[in-house]
């Protein structure tokens, strides 16, 4: 079956990384963006929630709309996936996880090399000075309606350490692209591989297994497609 045969190819490979995305943390309560009916982009659209473009013209309006989305991951636990990612990095079985979910809840599951493509809610920084604040800073900002937050160094303008559209990709993802291409099998986990830089990563590597709950453009590509729930696949291939 098709566990049995993802588990073989876990086994033969020398370096395996994975690459995961929104659909891992849907069953730890998070919305993911593309899902029909429950997606976050069903009634929003990114250009305009979380993009630099808002961030930099109507800094208000981002405090409003897309920084709420990002606070509201914070409370979310891992679940059964991130679980046992951790266990197989633990065990020598994957390298790591490179992850485009600024969550946290991989680091939360006790995941050491955890690669943030699209940042992290732990952070922000200002955007006149540069100076770095935790992302309390920000929401104690916010809540007390000082909005947008503002830098006590300088008064410019605070942002959360997150990708945005318009933002460059950060240093963590030239790590992640030596990584997979040192790897030999790359499994991906919960992304409809849509957005690009990050989807070009299952054409540098070798091998692929694509663990999501619909369709991708990569799968055929892919030597095994599991279109099953995260948690229900990675503890049948466990
Ligand atoms: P998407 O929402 O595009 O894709 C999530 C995929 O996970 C969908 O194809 C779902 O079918 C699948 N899925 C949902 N629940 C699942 C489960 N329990 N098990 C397995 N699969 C499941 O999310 P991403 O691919 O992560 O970028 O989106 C990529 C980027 O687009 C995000 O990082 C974000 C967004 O705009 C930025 O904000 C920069
Ligand atoms: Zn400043």
């Amino acid at each position: 079956n098709l566990f049995e045969e993802a588990a073989r190819l876990i086994k033969q490979s020398r370096k395996t990384i994975v690459l995961t995305g929104a659909g891992i943390s849907t069953e730890s309560g998070i919305p993911d963006f593309r899902s029909p009916g429950t997606g976050l982009w069903e009634n929003l659209d990114p250009m305009e929630v979380l993009s630099t473009r808002v961030l930099y013209n109507f800094p208000e309006e981002f405090y409003k709309v897309g920084f709420k989305i990002l606070s509201s991951m914070r409370n979310a636990e891992p679940n059964e996936a991130h679980y046992i990612l951790s266990e197989m990095e633990k065990e020598g079985i994957i390298f790591g996880v490179i992850t485009q979910n600024i969550d946290n809840l991989h680091q939360k599951a006790g995941s050491k090399n955890v690669f943030e493509v699209h940042g992290n809610t732990r952070e922000g920084s200002c955007l006149h000075c540069g100076k770095k604040v935790s992302f309390e800073v920000l929401e104690e900002k916010v809540n007390k309606k000082q909005i947008p937050p503002r830098c006590d160094d300088c008064n410019g303008i605070l942002r959360p350490d997150v990708v945005l559209f318009g933002d460059p990709m950060p240093y963590a993802f030239d790590l992640a692209i030596k990584e997979v291409k040192s790897s030999d099998l790359l499994i991906v986990i919960g992304s409809s591989l849509a957005v690009s830089p990050v989807n070009f990563l299952p054409d540098i590597v070798r091998h692929l297994i694509i663990i999501n709950a619909t369709e991708t453009p990569y799968d055929y590509k892919a030597d095994v497609v599991i279109r099953e729930k995260a948690s229900y696949a990675l503890r049948n291939i466990w």
